[in-house]
């Protein structure tokens, strides 16, 4: 654990500071959804950290399933999504709320979103902790935004570096010299 924190130049949003945006982000959730019975699509593997906190912080009968994607191209017409994990639950007729880490772009979920469309279901929308709006190109933005950032990478709470830094307990900055070697 000691050499990962190292790695940091500085702590974006504490321990706390992500309890109570989730917390905050749940309850909107569990008012928007009352009487429902959606289905969370959790995207793997930057999100489950966030996925498994906003899960018990929603007052919802929650129906758990996740993928795990690859995007390549613009995000417009021509992009690919590569399902590495999907799920074969029925989406059909369901409110489906996709669960991200962080929209950066914007190809992953639009893709994914247009793919999610031909299943038929009732409603889909996003959940994105982070949101790095400044650098979208696909059109899509998330229903619900934990918070917006600067276009800096940020690692922990999920989010990787070269699959490292995922089990930090905070998100953090991680300093250029890290990822420029
Ligand atoms: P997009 O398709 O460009 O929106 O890419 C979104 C994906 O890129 C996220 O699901 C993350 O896996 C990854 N990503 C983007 N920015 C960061 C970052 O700052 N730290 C870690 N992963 C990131
Ligand atoms: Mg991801």
């Amino acid at each position: 654990m000691e050499s990962m924190h190292e790695d940091i130049k500085r702590v974006l949003y504490t321990e706390e500071q992500l309890r109570t945006r989730v917390r905050e982000l749940g309850e909107q959730i569990s008012r928007d959804y009352a009487g429902k019975k959606p289905i969370f699509i959790g995207i793997l593997k930057g999100a489950i950290i966030f996925y498994a906190d906003l899960l018990r912080v929603c007052e919802l009968p929650v129906q758990l399933e996740f993928m795990a994607l690859s995007s390549y191209g613009n995000g417009t017409t021509s992009g690919k999504l590569v399902f590495k994990k999907d799920t074969d639950a029925d989406l059909r007729g369901r409110d489906v709320l996709i669960v991200e880490d962080i929209i950066d772009s914007g190809n992953t979920l639009y893709l994914l979103r247009q793919e999610l469309r031909k299943r038929e279901p009732a409603s889909i929308r996003i959940c994105a902790l982070l949101d790095k709006t400044a650098r979208r190109t696909a059109d899509i933005s998330a229903d619900y935004v934990g918070f917006h950032c600067e276009d800096e990478f940020v690692v922990g709470y999920g989010l990787d570096f070269a699959e490292k830094y995922r089990n930090l307990p905070y998100i953090g900055v991680l300093k250029p010299e890290i990822y420029e070697t």
